[in-house]
């Protein structure tokens, strides 16, 4: 691990020199971590799926540092294009865009579009510029964990598998960047971030859509590649002694989420999410995870009564700072930020969600900690929150 503190650190040259020999480097962004390797190679985007354990046909982000690269690696570019970048970059927002030749269709997956972002980090600028060609990079997490938001995140998933990792402190955002389609008759967002749909609306002058395919909870998602839950059943785990206050410690499987599940399968069979990624189980925890939705109070009522009923079980539990105080007898309770402070949750929520992972917890309760009049964010946050659950979501009045 090599920190970083400016964009003209001498040791960028030298992790440019490792990505322009074909080598992977883990750098710091604004929004998460990434693994990144030359984009133009495809023995590189190889090398990426491969660290992360990721399936190929799902499309690394190419990015840049200047805009002028756009003409090199799109085919065409629209007006709209223009304007985002103006507005955002660089920051927090990936264009997709028809690829141009340059592009290998391992780096977009087997896609004849490319999706680009400049990133708004020093470390990161700096990186590109040293290496001298754009950088893919996914998230610098193995495929299915929360993406990493510090360096020692990037060690734990990534340990022995690359050279370098650049270490530029916690990121600023926590969340992956929004990713915005302009390939279409109208934008639309594939996957909710910082910049929100109404942001890019009062750039564009236009409505912008959000792919309706991401709100499917993942299980219900015919495309393959995701987790089955069944693997994360907590019956496959022993509680541990910690934790115990009951020394029957029978195999029970999760009873609450199942109840209230509304079928959405047949209403979403034929939705499949633009971003391939998208379809994925993701963004998750060793445990699995039971989004809890509704007021306040009732979910309080209910993650209590659950902490009650299963004694024998080590439970963990992601809640407001308002909350924290009602949870005396979890054995984890972590503390994401105050309700409706979105960007403290954001900030947070990832390295809360590896948390857990720690103290080998059997099953984590998450308040639904999305909610807020702030529209900034909470697309964002409940489309992770529920990725991070698997779908599972337990609604109480
Ligand atoms: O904030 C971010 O975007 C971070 C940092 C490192 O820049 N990167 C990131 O990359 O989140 P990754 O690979 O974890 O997620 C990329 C997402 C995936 O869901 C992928 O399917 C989608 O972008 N994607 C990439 N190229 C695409 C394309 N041509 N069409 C549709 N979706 C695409
Ligand atoms: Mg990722």
């Amino acid at each position: 691990m090599i920190a970083i503190t400016s964009k003209d650190d001498e040791e960028l040259k030298r992790a440019g020199a490792v990505i322009r020999a074909g080598g992977l480097v883990a750098f710091p962004t604004e929004t998460v971590y990434g693994l990144g390797g030359n984009a133009l190679d495809a023995d590189a985007s190889r090398r990426i799926y491969a660290a992360k354990g990721r399936p190929s046909d799902n499309p690394l982000i190419v990015h840049i540092s200047d805009f002028s690269q756009v003409y090199m690696l799109a085919e065409t570019v629209p007006e709209t294009a223009k304007k985002l970048a103006d507005a955002f970059w660089p920051g927090p927002l990936t264009m997709i865009l028809p690829k141009s030749e340059l592009v290998p269709e391992t780096t977009t997956g087997g896609l004849f579009t490319v999706a680009l972002r400049m990133p708004n980090h020093p470390a990161a600028l700096g990186l590109i510029e040293q290496a001298g060609v754009p950088i893919a990079a996914p998230s610098a997490n193995r495929s299915g964990r929360p993406s990493p938001t510090t360096a020692a995140h990037v060690y734990e998933d990534m340990n022995g598998k690359i050279p370098i990792i650049l270490d530029g402190g916690e990121v600023e955002i926590g969340v992956e960047s929004t990713i915005v389609d302009l390939t279409g008759e109208k934008p639309m967002v594939l996957r909710p971030g910082y910049i929100s749909r109404e942001m890019l609306q009062e750039v564009l002058g236009t409505g912008v859509e959000l792919d309706p395919a991401i709100r499917i909870r993942p299980e219900t998602v015919q495309a393959g590649g995701f987790a089955t839950d069944a693997a994360a059943k907590p019956e496959n785990r022993a509680a541990s002694e910690t934790c115990k206050s009951d020394s029957d410690a029978t195999n029970k499987s999760p009873d609450g989420p199942a109840e209230n599940e509304e079928s959405d399968v047949k209403r979403t069979q034929n939705l499949r999410p633009r971003a391939p990624g998208m379809r994925y189980r993701h963004y998750a925890p060793k445990a699995p995870m039971i989004l809890v939705q509704g007021p306040a109070t009732a979910v309080t009522a209910y993650i209590q009564k659950q902490i009650e009923e299963h004694k024998d079980e080590k439970i963990g539990v992601l809640c407001s700072v308002q909350t924290a105080h009602a949870y005396p007898n979890a054995c984890r309770v972590v503390v994401a930020g105050a309700f409706g402070d979105l960007a403290a949750v954001a900030h947070n929520l990832y390295a809360d969600l590896r948390d857990f992972d720690e103290e080998d917890i059997d099953r984590i309760y998450a308040e639904d900690l999305g909610i807020s009049e702030d529209a900034n964010l909470k697309e964002a946050l409940e489309n992770r929150m529920m990725k991070a659950a698997g779908g599972h979501i337990v609604t109480v009045e």
